[in-house]
């Protein structure tokens, strides 16, 4: 029997725009997954026999990290799907983290590498912020350029990640869960439409490009109130490349005035919205009014971890 839990993530910074090779900054977050890994007589999970279809992450991790013989996943999750806060990511990362330790071959880059390749797969397209950051912790800046830092690097096609650890000053953000489910998959295709068919497309990516940039130089000096006017300009950005939702637009704007900044997170569609405040319960209240489940997460969290006993340890 062997466990492996794995931090949920919020993109900061850059998300799609890092599909296309740009820079992104993610944080790792207090919401975790945790996976356990038992010798069994067929593939399982959480006890029900394995469907490709219907655990398509879990099996697809089988595929690129397990070749044994039959095992039965459990897994216990924190974050809730589809909410933007990279649950797909930290299962796969858990399940892939648990096999590979089963196997005594535990090791950060491995997990980080198989994991990309899983979401990959299964998405259809997909960058490796959400893995890498899930595997490592802490906050991750993803980089065509390799510069201090840097932790490992991932290639698919003719695109390269420079992965890098970034630290994480203590900073609070309150997430605004629409409660509305956003599969990644299509909303990844959705803006690779439009940055294929229209140089403003390519222009709104390359400006989210210099935010990131922007943004590490104001992460590492703690530059609340500049990250936060980045924040907003980034959202307003997606919301041009059509991802943003008008659950996600009455919650920012909700924020927006009571907080340092806000923007949605993650793919979009729905999902969720983070906004970076010192009063955590005032703007937890107006995301509530706006009609948002608030979560005040911490950041710059552990990455994922072998765990001594049971699914689920906190
Ligand atoms: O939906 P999430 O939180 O997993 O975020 C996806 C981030 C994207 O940039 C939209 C896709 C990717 O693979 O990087």
């Amino acid at each position: 029997m062997t466990s492996c839990s794995a931090p949920g993530k919020i993109i900061l910074f850059g998300e799609h725009a890092v599909v296309f090779g740009k820079p992104a900054l993610a944080l790792a977050i207090d919401l975790r997954i945790w996976s356990r890994v038992t010798r069994s007589n067929q593939y399982s999970v959480n006890g029900h026999p394995m469907k490709k279809r219907h655990h398509a992450y879990v099996s697809a991790a089988l595929d690129e990290a397990w070749n044994g013989p039959p095992i039965n996943i459990d897994t216990e999750s924190e974050i809730p799907s589809g909410s933007g806060l990279g649950s797909s990511a930290a299962v796969t990362v858990s399940c892939v983290g648990a096999m590979l330790s089963e196997k005594g071959r535990f090791e950060p880059e491995s997990v980080a590498k198989k994991s990309f390749e899983v979401e990959n797969l299964v998405q259809g397209r997909a960058s490796p912020i959400d893995t890498s950051t899930s595997t490592h912790g802490h906050g991750v800046l993803v980089s065509p350029d390799r510069s201090d830092g840097f932790l490992w690097r991932i290639d698919k096609g003719s695109t390269s990640w420079n992965i890098h650890h970034c630290e994480v000053p203590a900073m609070k953000f309150v997430v605004g869960y629409t409660g509305i489910h956003a599969a990644t998959g299509p909303l990844v295709s959705k803006v690779k439409k439009l940055v294929d068919s229209d140089a403003k497309g390519v222009s709104l990516i390359n400006r989210i490009g210099e935010i990131v940039l922007d943004g590490v130089v104001c992460l590492k000096n703690g530059d609340k109130q500049r990250l936060g006017a980045l924040m907003l300009e980034n959202h307003e950005i997606l919301n041009e490349l059509g991802v943003g939702h008008p659950a996600l637009e009455k919650i920012v704007n909700a924020c927006k005035g009571i907080s340092h900044g806000a923007k949605l997170t993650g793919a979009g569609g729905g999902g969720s919205m983070i906004a970076l405040t010192d009063d955590t319960e005032r703007v937890s209240e107006a995301i509530r009014e706006a009609g948002g489940i608030p979560i005040v997460v911490r950041v710059g969290c552990e990455g994922a971890r072998t765990e001594s006993s049971g699914v689920r340890k906190r």
